[in-house]
């Protein structure tokens, strides 16, 4: 019954993962997202680059994908060499209908709003599991925090009606540190209504480096389904 739902889950995530490719054109600079669902996407890229020539770039967002990509035949570069992309490929963890995304579960969620940021467009893959009517319901926001800044930032997030937990490493005792040499701490607010407020505010804590909340960044959203992909689109 497990692997059923296992399997059904990673066809999904594959079925989305291609159309996103579809996006990408000859001479692209791409922001590539983490985590297992952009990984199909970074696959796919990859046999692209390996059987059609097609000439692409990509700036990875953490060790993950930069390994991937490379093993994948991806040419890299840097933000240095290209502060504006031609579009971002990324996974999500929840969506809700207005494209508003919880993203982090992965820990690379402070790279993954800068290449955001810095492209034309950001197209989303997820599978149907991670549709939501709100975000925050029985899911963590993800924040980035600086380990000197700790428990100063943990006390500031409960009088904002959160529940911080510091993410601990599964492999590793102690906490997880980040590919940017930080800590994660995932915070329970329950349904969150407004949560470009919700951003600033967190934002405004000294010591937060970054929030898993992006709002209004995405222009696509593909969503696996178990047999047919669903695309939203920005309003
Ligand atoms: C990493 C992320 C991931 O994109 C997100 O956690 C989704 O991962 P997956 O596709 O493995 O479910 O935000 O920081």
């Amino acid at each position: 019954m497990r692997r059923e739902r296992v399997d059904w889950r990673e066809g999904a995530k594959k079925r989305a993962a291609l159309e996103a490719v579809k996006h990408v054109r000859e001479g692209f600079v791409i922001g590539l997202g983490s985590g297992t669902t952009v990984a199909y996407a970074v696959q796919e890229i990859g046999e692209k680059v390996r059987r059609e020539g097609l000439r692409v770039l990509g700036v990875p967002t953490s060790h993950q994908v930069l390994r991937l990509a490379v093993s994948c035949g991806i040419p890299i570069t840097t933000l240095d060499e290209h502060p504006q992309l031609d579009l971002t490929i990324d996974g999500a963890d929840q969506v809700d209908r207005k494209l508003n995304l919880i993203k982090g579960m992965g820990g690379a969620l402070m790279r993954e709003k800068i290449v955001a940021s810095a492209a034309k467009k950001l197209v989303i893959v997820v599978d149907e599991t991670k549709l939501v009517e709100k975000l925050g319901m029985n899911h963590p926001v993800p924040v980035e925090v600086l380990p000197f800044a700790l428990s100063v930032v943990m006390a500031k997030v409960r009088k904002l009606g959160g529940k911080p937990v510091l993410r601990e490493g599964k492999d590793k005792v102690g906490p997880v540190v980040t590919d940017n040499g930080n800590f994660i701490l995932d915070v329970e607010f329950g349904v969150i209504d407004d949560p470009g407020d919700l951003d600033v505010r967190l934002k405004s804590v000294p010591g937060v480096l970054e929030t898993g909340l992006f709002v209004e960044v995405a222009d696509v959203v593909y969503v696996g389904g178990r047999s047919g992909v669903q695309r939203l689109l920005k309003r």
